[in-house]
């Protein structure tokens, strides 16, 4: 599958990725297609369970498009989960009705830790690369593809935790206790990574995200010992192409948003934003060496319609009318959303874009 140079009927978001000049600001949401939209409901109950979803590149290309269908959508993002990574190192995923997800066998010694090898995406993760596929197929060259995977350190937190957890104790203890065993689980995790969006990338994804979900629970230096530097790692492993076919890397580490600068400079195109900072604020901090993604605080849209257009003016107008920004959320849209709500926040970034950007001449 070729990627960059087939025309896309909409390249705003990889324009803006690029950091060169739109017609009006893209937008992507993350969780666009999940349990807000009732016809994702729909199809995860004939599915069965989320993993059987997340297993068949036929549901997973399903669920990826319905978002795309109902609203003014600028990027479809793959339908998978992060933690489809452990369990092709045999961890044993599961999602019990209304918990979070399990492992079957989280790590609990250094001697799991050093039996861990690097999966065969090609085999055990190759539903993945199936929906890649086949979503790119469907999608007609309608706007971009994002494919994404966990950090090495928020996959850390799932598989030392077994599951979700308020304060990490277990994942953030190792990094004390057995330093050295840590950083060879990231290393696996790093290796992992790279192979898993590499081979995404050449199954036809044109953009990729990696979600940090759990790098705001480290301290500043372990953040940057631990979280950064196996996203590092992954970044100068990559082959992403060049010129306009390369494929752009969206890094977003929510809840560290003091370490912006750090972030910047380990070779991703863009930097996702959760919404404890301005956009403003965090362009003076990185300049234009990267573009910016976010940042609207999920909890908005419970708000009426006018706080929600309200809070999309805002957000145009605090980036103002450069080139290299992309809205989304700071985090995943909630459950309870009425996707009507969403609408009006879409539809109002991209009026309101559109009309800054065509006052200010704008060459796009
Ligand atoms: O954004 C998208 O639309 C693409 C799909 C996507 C999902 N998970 C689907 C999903 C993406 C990009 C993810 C990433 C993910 N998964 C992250 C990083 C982003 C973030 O939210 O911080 C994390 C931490 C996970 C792990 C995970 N998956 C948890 C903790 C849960 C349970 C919590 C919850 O929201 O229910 C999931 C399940 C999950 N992943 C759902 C969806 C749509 C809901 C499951 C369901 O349908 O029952």
């Amino acid at each position: 599958m070729s990627n960059g140079f087939a025309p896309l009927a909409n390249d705003r978001f990889l324009r803006a990725l690029k950091r060169q000049p739109v017609d009006r600001t893209p937008v992507w949401i993350m969780r666009q297609a999940g349990r807000y939209l009732p016809e994702y409901r729909a199809t995860r109950a004939r599915a069965g369970s989320f993993m059987n979803l997340c297993q068949s590149p036929e549901l997973a290309c399903e669920v990826t498009l319905q978002p795309l269908a109902r609203l003014p959508l600028d990027a479809a993002i793959l339908f998978s989960d992060i933690l489809t990574v452990p369990d092709a190192m045999g961890l044993g995923l599961s999602f019990a009705e209304g918990e979070g997800p399990r492992f079957a066998r989280p790590l609990r010694s250094v001697a799991e830790i050093d039996a861990l090898t690097v999966p065969r995406v090609d085999q055990s993760l190759r539903y993945v690369t199936d929906a890649v596929t086949l979503i790119r197929r469907e999608l007609h060259g309608r706007m971009p593809l994002i494919g994404f995977s966990g950090s090495p350190w928020t996959l850390a937190c799932y598989m030392i935790e077994g599951g979700g957890s308020e304060h990490f104790e277990r994942a953030k203890a190792l990094l004390w206790n057995e330093p050295a065993a840590a950083h060879r689980l990231l290393d696996v995790l790093a290796q992992s990574v790279s192979a898993y969006l590499q081979a995404q990338i050449d199954a036809g994804a044109q953009a990729l995200m990696i979600f940090d979900t759990w790098g705001g629970a480290l301290s500043a230096d372990h953040y940057r010992e631990f979280s950064l530097r196996s996203m590092a790692q992954i970044a100068a492993s990559l082959k992403r192409g060049e010129g306009e076919a390369r494929v752009p890397l969206i890094l977003y580490s929510k809840g560290a948003m003091g370490q912006l600068e750090a972030m910047a400079d380990i070779g991703a195109d863009a930097l996702g934003l959760d919404w404890t900072i301005t956009l403003d604020e965090a362009r003076r901090r990185v300049g234009d060496r990267v573009a910016l993604q976010g940042n609207v605080d999920p909890v908005v849209l419970y708000a009426g319609i006018d706080a929600i257009r309200a809070e999309a003016r805002k957000a145009v107008h605090s980036f103002g009318a450069h080139p290299g920004h992309v809205f989304n959320l700071g985090h995943g849209i909630h459950p309870a959303i009425d996707p009507e709500h969403l609408r009006a926040l879409i539809e109002a970034v991209h009026n309101e874009s559109a009309a800054l950007f065509a006052a200010r001449g704008n060459p796009r």
